[in-house]
């Protein structure tokens, strides 16, 4: 499978969602977090950090663009939302940063040309107050792996095309 759909209910539905890719992320995977302002995409990281064991807070959009969460692999996450130029993308060397982690990117749409081309994208809709369809697309085998531990035991009305 290389791409699903999940229905989300709730900020903790997310978040469980999120923990359960986290708990199979390893370093150099990539994970792109699209959608609009307060789609959930921090939420799910929130639930990423907490699958790889990471116990502190995750913020949301701060004025750093990269935080970095050490739990069993580490986990960068980076926010471009505030990225002003294109150079700046270039500075974080984001695709060496994540040799020796995994990383979630949010706005990934600001700098897409500087982004591992293999990655797990999810693509945040608001769909109601409380609910939000996560489309999730595998680029690549290993993304394909991550698509497959988040979506192996949910509810068949919860998978998709
Ligand atoms: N099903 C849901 N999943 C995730 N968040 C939800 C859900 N329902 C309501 N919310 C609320 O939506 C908001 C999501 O905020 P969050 O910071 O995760 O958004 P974001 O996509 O990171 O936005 P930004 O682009 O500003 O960084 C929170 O206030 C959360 O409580
Ligand atoms: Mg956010």
């Amino acid at each position: 499978m290389s791409d699903a759909r999940l229905v989300s209910q709730s900020p903790d539905e997310t978040r469980r969602l999120g923990q359960r890719l986290g708990a199979a992320l390893r370093p150099g995977d990539v994970v792109l977090l699209a959608g609009e302002l307060g789609a959930g995409k921090t939420v799910f990281v929130q639930g990423l950090a907490r699958g790889l064991g990471f116990e502190g807070p995750v913020s949301s959009k701060s004025f750093v663009l990269l935080g970095e969460y050490a739990g069993r692999v580490k986990l960068y996450h980076a926010d471009l939302y505030r990225l002003d130029t294109p150079e700046q993308a270039q500075d974080l060397a984001l695709e060496e940063v994540c040799a020796d982690g995994a990383l979630a990117v949010e706005w990934p749409e600001r700098a897409e040309y500087v982004l591992p081309q293999e990655h797990l994208w999810v693509q945040f809709q608001v769909t109601g107050e409380n609910s939000r369809m996560l489309r999730l697309e595998a680029r690549g085998e290993r993304a394909r792996d991550l698509l497959n531990s988040i979506t192996q035991h949910l509810a068949t009305r919860h998978r998709g095309v």
